[in-house]
């Protein structure tokens, strides 16, 4: 106990050693050289070569994973090799200590406090903690309100509760394309009972990249007392999200998608006001990074988080958020233009996102999967739900125009063949 305490407290107190180590002094050259960039292609030109891709690969993929910049696998490089001079004393002690540094960045970029604030490996693990803290308050019969369209990182937590705990899962059928927010929320109200207990949705759909109305659910949910988990995998930098904002109890998230964080590193909010209600074992003594029930964790990687925040900070929250919805409607635009695909996301700015999805009226969603990675080097992602025979679409801050009218060529090719 001892120990924790001295590391929470002198975590904070360290802010210069990242600025001392020369890591610091990257992020703030690649801060100028953005701002000094001659014009906006030039600026993410600049960006684009911060990236490892193998020459030629276009990664519309981002939703599945994001790539994480050179300079921030350097960094971690960097603290590999130092911590192994000294494991114990590296762990538990200098190198460990920055991992509230990473913390107290991971609140601001959500908009959180840093005792809201904990780092995980991921949504899911996230999302399993946040529904087991929560069965002690279900009975049997008691519902819980979700979507046809959450990932199995989202839902199997609740599908766990239902065969544990005798509560009931009741799913809202989405429409895709959706109309307008007012038809969701029109939905969302449609499916409340005197038994529901828990809402559970994700702030990006990631089947239609849907953004949900979270705050406008929110005001149905907080004077219900209903329990409203928000999986938020595919929001954190692309979207600029504030979870006060939101309204949302839990928020989780895998920074390893959009904020181009090392693989396993997730960020998990629980509201302040509802700590007492829900408490994850893995933070039942702190939610400091390393505590006596979370043990020991992999500090390169949360290091390596905390400065892929940063990377995104010195680009720019709502920058990146344009850039991507930019791009993501060019494509949008360019594919509608192809009689052979439906588009399945809707296109008001409010529920747009940088994620677009098309249903194959001719090909199977494989075959085009396929043949876009193999005769064109393009990586895509096959929806999730066969039903809708549709592959989906990430654009992040290494595409570039060329890319999205290379593969709208590609798939038209693919297509009249
Ligand atoms: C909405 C949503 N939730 C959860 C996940 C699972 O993420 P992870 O594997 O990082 O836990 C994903 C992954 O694509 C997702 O899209």
């Amino acid at each position: 106990m001892r120990r924790r305490g001295f590391i929470s407290n002198l975590a904070l107190a360290l802010p210069m050693a990242h600025a001392a180590d020369g890591f610091a002094a990257r992020i703030q050259e690649l801060s100028e050289s953005i701002n000094t960039a001659e014009n906006e292609k030039a600026l993410w030109e600049r960006i684009r070569q911060e990236f490892l891709f193998h020459t030629g690969l276009v990664h519309f993929n981002t939703g599945s994973l994001g790539a994480t910049p050179r300079r921030v696998l350097e960094a971690m490089s960097g603290w590999m090799y130092q911590l192994e001079g000294d494991p114990v004393s590296n762990v538990f002690g200098p190198l460990g200590y920055r991992m509230e540094q990473v913390r107290a960045k991971a609140a601001a970029l959500l908009g959180a406090t840093l005792e809201e604030m904990l780092i995980v490996e991921n949504t899911t693990s996230a999302m399993n903690s946040v529904a087991l803290s929560l069965a002690k308050h279900l009975k049997p019969g008691d519902e819980i309100l979700t979507t046809n369209h959450e990932h199995p990182g989202g839902a199997v937590c609740w599908e766990y509760l239902v065969k544990n705990h005798g509560v009931k899962l009741i799913q809202i059928s989405m429409p895709a394309p959706v109309k307008d927010q007012a038809q969701i929320i029109q939905l969302v109200k449609d499916h409340l009972t005197p038994r529901t207990r828990i809402c559970s949705f994700s702030h990006v759909d990631t089947i239609t990249g849907l953004q949900m109305p979270i705050r406008a659910i929110s005001e149905l949910t907080r004077p219900r007392e209903i329990f409203l988990v928000c999986d938020g995998a595919q929001a954190p930098g692309m979207l600029q999200v504030d979870v006060k904002k939101l309204g949302v109890d839990t928020y989780a998230s895998s920074s390893h998608k959009w904020l181009l964080a090392p693989k396993g590193s997730g960020l998990l909010y629980i509201r302040k006001e509802m700590q007492d209600q829900i408490q994850p074992l893995p933070f039942s003594t702190g939610y400091q990074a390393y505590t006596a029930a979370t043990g020991t964790r992999n500090v390169v990687n949360v290091l390596g988080h905390g400065m892929a925040i940063d990377f995104h900070m010195a680009i720019g929250s709502s920058r990146v958020e344009a850039r991507s919805k930019s791009l993501s409607i060019q494509l949008r635009n360019r594919l509608s233009e192809n009689p052979n695909l439906e588009l399945l996301t809707p296109t008001q700015p409010e529920l747009a996102t940088g994620l677009v999805s098309f249903k194959l009226k001719k090909s199977t969603a494989a075959e085009v999967f396929t043949r876009l990675q193999k005769e064109h080097n393009i990586l895509v992602k096959v929806v999730a739900k066969p039903e809708y025979n549709a592959i989906r679409f990430s654009t992040h801050v290494y595409n570039n125009e060329e890319e999205t009218e290379r593969t709208a060529k590609a798939i038209e090719r693919i297509l009249k063949s």
